[in-house]
C-alpha cells in the first residue's frame, strides 16, 4: 500500500521517458498480487545476488547446453523488462549431466582430493567425544521414502539438509532392500542451526566447534554405509550450485534443510535445475503444525509460478518434472 502511494506522489513530477515506463510497469504489476509477489521477489534476488558474488564467485563463464534448458524457468514465466531479468539469474548453466556412476568419484576428486572422507576415521581427537551411532530426525521415517524409491528407482539422490542422517540412511536402507546401485549426497553445513543444543545438547564441541559432521560420519560407519552416503558438507546454495556446475544431477532430490521462506524458496530452485528429467524433488514441512516459517509458501509459489502440481504424502511435499508420473 505504501510503495503504491509513493510511486503515485513520483507520477506527478517529470521523468525521462524509461523512467516513466518503468513507473507505468511496475503500477501495472502493484494491482495484481502475484505479480506483486514476484517482483518483491526480484528486488530482494537482485540484493542478494549482487553481494553474495561481491565476494567469493567468479564472473559467469558464457552459457553452455546444459540439464534443464527446456524448463520453465521463473524467468520466463513472467514479463519483466529483460535488463532486470538478467541480474535474476541464480547461477550458471548447469553443465552437461554425467552418468550415475561417475557422481561418487567426481565428488570425492572435486570435495575430497580424490580420497574417501571415510579413511582413518575417526581421528584420534575425535573418537572419544563421538556416540557409537546417535541419530535424531524429524519425518525422517515417513512412508514417501518408500513410495518415491520405490516408483523412481534412483540412481543419484541427494538430499539438502541430512543433520546426523536420519532420513538419508533410511534411503539407503530402502535403495540397498531394492538391490539398487543408489549413491546418496548429503549437503549440510553440518552445523544446525545456531541454538541447535537446547534440543539436543548431547552432541560434543570441540572450541565451539560442534561434532555433527563427525557424530554424522559415525553413524553411517555404524549403519555400514560407507558406499551408498557421502557427505557434501557446504552451505546449500554453494553445494547446489556446483553441483550444477559439475554435471551432477539427482533421480530424487530431498529438501530439508532451513525452513524459512527465503531458504525454502533458494534450495528448491536450485535443486529444480539439478533434477534429472523424469525425476522427482520432494521435502519435509509441508503440513507440520503451524506451518509460518515459509516452506509450504515456497512450495507454493514455486509451483505456480511453473505450472507444476503439488502432492503431498504424509508431511511431504512431492513435485514430479513430468505432468505424465
Ligand atoms: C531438519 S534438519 C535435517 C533433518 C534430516 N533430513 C533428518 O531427517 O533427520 C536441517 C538441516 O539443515 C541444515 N541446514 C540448514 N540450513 C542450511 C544451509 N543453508 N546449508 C546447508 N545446510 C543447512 C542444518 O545443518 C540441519 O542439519
Ligand atoms: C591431496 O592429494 C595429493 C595427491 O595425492 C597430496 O599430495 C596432497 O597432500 C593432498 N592434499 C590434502 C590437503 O590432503
Ligand atoms: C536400517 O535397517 C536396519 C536393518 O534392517 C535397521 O537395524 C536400522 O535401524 C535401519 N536404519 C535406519 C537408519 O533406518
Amino acid at each position: 500500500m505504501k510503495e503504491k502511494d509513493d510511486q503515485r506522489s513520483l507520477h506527478h513530477h517529470h521523468h525521462p521517458r524509461f523512467h516513466n515506463r518503468l513507473l507505468h510497469l511496475i503500477k501495472k504489476l502493484l494491482t495484481n498480487p502475484t505479480a506483486y509477489f514476484i517482483l518483491l521477489l526480484l528486488f530482494y534476488a537482485l540484493g542478494y545476488i549482487s553481494t553474495a558474488s561481491s565476494c567469493t564467485q567468479p564472473p559467469p563463464p558464457p552459457p553452455q547446453s546444459h540439464v534443464s534448458s527446456s524448463r520453465p524457468s521463473v524467468i520466463q514465466s513472467t514479463n519483466l523488462p529483460p535488463t532486470l531479468l538478467d541480474n535474476f539469474r541464480v547461477t550458471t548453466d548447469c553443465a552437461d549431466s554425467i552418468p550415475p556412476q561417475l557422481v561418487r568419484p567426481t565428488i570425492l576428486d572435486k570435495i575430497f582430493n580424490g580420497s574417501s572422507p571415510y579413511t582413518n576415521f575417526p581421528p584420534p581427537h575425535v573418537s572419544q567425544l563421538l556416540r557409537r551411532s546417535r541419530i535424531k530426525g524429524w519425518g525422517s521415517y515417513g512412508a514417501v521414502f518408500k513410495h518415491l524409491i520405490n516408483k523412481v528407482k534412483p540412481r543419484v539422490i541427494i538430499e539438502v539438509g541430512t543433520f546426523l542422517g536420519a532420513s538419508a540412511l533410511h534411503m539407503s536402507n530402502l535403495t540397498r532392500q531394492l538391490g539398487l546401485d543408489t549413491q546418496i549426497l548429503c549437503i549440510d553445513d553440518f552445523r544446525g542451526w545456531p541454538g541447535f543444543r537446547d534440543k539436543l545438547n548431547d552432541i560434543q564441541m570441540i572450541n565451539g566447534n560442534v561434532l555433527l559432521y563427525y557424530q554424522f560420519m559415525q553413524n553411517v560407519i555404524y549403519h555400514d554405509a560407507t558406499e551408498l552416503v557421502l557427505p557434501v558438507p557446504f552451505s546449500s546454495g554453494s553445494a547446489l550450485m556446483k553441483l550444477c556446475e559439475w554435471g551432477v544431477a539427482g533421480d530424487l532430490i530431498e529438501i530439508d534443510a532451513g525452513h524459512d521462506f527465503n531458504s525454502a524458496w533458494a534450495d528448491i530452485n536450485r535443486a529444480w535445475r539439478i533434477l534429472r528429467p523424469g525425476g522427482v524433488i520432494f521435502g519435509h514441512d509441508y503440513f507440520t503444525a503451524a506451518d509460518n516459517r515459509g516452506v509450504r509458501r515456497a512450495v507454493n509459489l514455486f509451483a505456480k509460478i511453473n505450472g507444476l502440481q503439488i502432492h503431498t504424502d504424509g508431511q511431504h511435499w512431492v513435485i514430479y518434472s513430468s505432468v505424465n508420473q
